[in-house]
């Protein structure tokens, strides 16, 4: 099943173990996640979590100041993917910025990660900007932008 849900702070343990399996040495730490869930029960983040029954298997967190949301991360189990459940996050986190009189989305990504810059594109963004050198290993940033 494939349901969405706005995230609880009951969710914490699962979205911090899935940022590690997911992205390893560049997870956010718990106390990280746990800060991210504090400010969405806070009204400041918006974190929705993609489910399988009571199992969380994606998540994804929006920011909005002014007239900007970015999004913060967004992630999928990998026995998960291609369900079609980043899309329809996003697809929530438009929707709210949306709401919240948003006139751009914006993210980062690592040039290298070509499966989540084809989500990407296929999902409207374009490339913006170019941080050279901005993680590790000299990969370079790219931030891209889809107008709401
Ligand atoms: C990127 C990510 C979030 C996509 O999640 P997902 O739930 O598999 O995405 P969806 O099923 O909604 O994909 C929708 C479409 O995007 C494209 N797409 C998604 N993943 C892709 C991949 N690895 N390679 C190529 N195209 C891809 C396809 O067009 C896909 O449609 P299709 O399955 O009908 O071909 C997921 O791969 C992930 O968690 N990656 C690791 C974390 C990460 O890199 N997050 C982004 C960091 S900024």
């Amino acid at each position: 099943m494939n349901a969405l849900r706005v995230a609880q702070l009951d969710d914490l343990d699962q979205i911090a173990s899935l940022e590690v399996e997911i992205f390893g040495a560049n997870a956010w730490s718990r106390a990280a996640v746990a800060a991210e869930v504090t400010a969405a029960a806070g009204g400041s983040r918006h974190l929705i979590v993609s489910s399988c029954g009571e199992r969380v298997v994606g998540y994804a967190v929006l920011m909005c100041v002014g007239d900007t949301a970015d999004v913060l991360r967004i992630a999928v189990q990998p026995e998960h993917r291609r369900e079609g459940r980043a899309s329809t996050m996003l697809a929530a986190l438009r929707d709210i910025a949306g709401s919240r009189g948003c006139r751009r989305m914006l993210l980062e990504v690592a040039a290298d990660n070509a499966g989540a810059l084809e989500f990407y594109v296929a999902q409207g963004f374009a490339d913006i900007h170019r941080r050279r050198g901005y993680y590790a290993g000299s990969v370079d940033g790219l931030v891209l932008e889809k107008p709401l």
